[in-house]
Parts: structure tokens; C-alpha cells; sequence
């Protein structure tokens, strides 16, 4: 038998820091500096994130280690958490992500994992706008566009709970 295909595609544009507009770069700044307050003392995998609200407003946050491993949370969790609780009528717009490790800035651009793109959809759900997402590499960056649902097809939302 011959089953139909879905065929999803995801776009993504590909750039370097230096051709991304002075706002988003200024929010690709906010999360390569937080890098240097990341408690990562197992993983030495220093992740930085950082989210510009709605009124301009730029938070950053970083991934946060345990002795116990889940307890411990990623950067784009706690920087979206933070700001969230801290100002909860403040959309998020954008999400950029950094990390380094022992030999410095990745390369290549670091992508949030699946606990955090579940995250970022929720956030986009609540706020009812997509989130122009940033992944940071020393060589190349990668901007999604048009909000996580390209980075998680086939998503878990609050619609199948109506
Ligand atoms: N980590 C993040 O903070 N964000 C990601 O997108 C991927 C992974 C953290 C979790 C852990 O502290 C370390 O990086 C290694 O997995």
C-alpha cells in the first residue's frame, strides 16, 4: 500500500552577526555576554539566551547546573521564565541563543533542545505572537522567522485540550 507523504518544510535564513539588523544583534549581544554568568560546572557547555520584550526591553538569562542533572534548567528556559514572571504583560518578540565552551564561542549556530522549543511555544500561545528565534555561531547564525512551529512541526498545543 501507498501511504500519502506529509511533507513538512522549515525555513531558516542563514547570515552572519554582522548582517543582522543593530536590534537583533543588540539582543545576539545580550545572550553571548550572558554566557560568562552560565553556572554550568558539569557540562562546561555555557549557554546564553536572551529575549527582547515587546516594550524594547532586553532580559538575558543562562542554563543553570545540579549535582542532580534534571534539576537544572537551560538558559532559554530561565531567561524566559525570568522575564515572564517579571513582566508578564510584556510579550516576547525575540529569542536569541549563544554558548561557549573550555575553547571559546561555538562556531556554529546552538540550537534550543525539545523541552525548550515546548517552552517557546507555550510563551508564543500565551502572547498569541510568534518569536523571531536567533541561534548564534561565531561563523554563521541562523534566524527563523516565523516562530518555533518551524523549529517543532507537528506540536503539542493547548488546542488539543479544548
Ligand atoms: N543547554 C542549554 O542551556 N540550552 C540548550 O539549548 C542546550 C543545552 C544546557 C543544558 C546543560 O546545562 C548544558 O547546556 C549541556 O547540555
Amino acid at each position: 500500500m501507498i501511504m500519502k507523504e506529509l511533507i513538512i518544510q522549515t525555513k531558516v535564513k542563514v547570515c552572519t552577526a554582522d548582517e543582522l539588523s543593530a536590534a537583533d544583534k543588540e539582543v545576539v549581544d545580550a545572550a553571548r555576554a550572558a554566557t560568562a554568568n552560565s553556572y554550568a560546572v558539569y557540562s562546561h557547555f555555557n549557554v546564553g539566551a536572551a529575549v527582547r520584550l515587546a516594550d524594547g526591553l532586553i532580559v538575558s538569562g543562562t542554563n543553570q547546573e545540579n549535582a542532580a542533572y534534571p534539576s537544572g534548567l537551560c538558559a532559554e528556559r530561565t531567561t524566559i521564565f525570568w522575564a515572564n514572571s517579571q513582566y508578564p504583560s510584556q510579550p516576547v518578540k525575540v529569542l536569541a541563543i549563544a554558548a561557549r565552551n573550555d575553547s571559546g564561542e561555538l562556531d556554529v549556530p546552538i540550537p534550543p533542545c525539545g523541552a525548550c522549543r515546548q517552552v517557546i511555544l507555550e510563551t508564543e500561545k500565551r502572547y498569541n505572537t510568534p518569536i523571531r528565534i536567533i541561534l548564534y555561531g561565531a561563523k554563521e547564525c541562523y534566524v527563523v522567522e516565523d516562530g518555533i512551529r518551524a523549529l517543532l512541526p507537528l506540536s503539542f498545543d493547548s488546542a488539543f485540550l479544548d
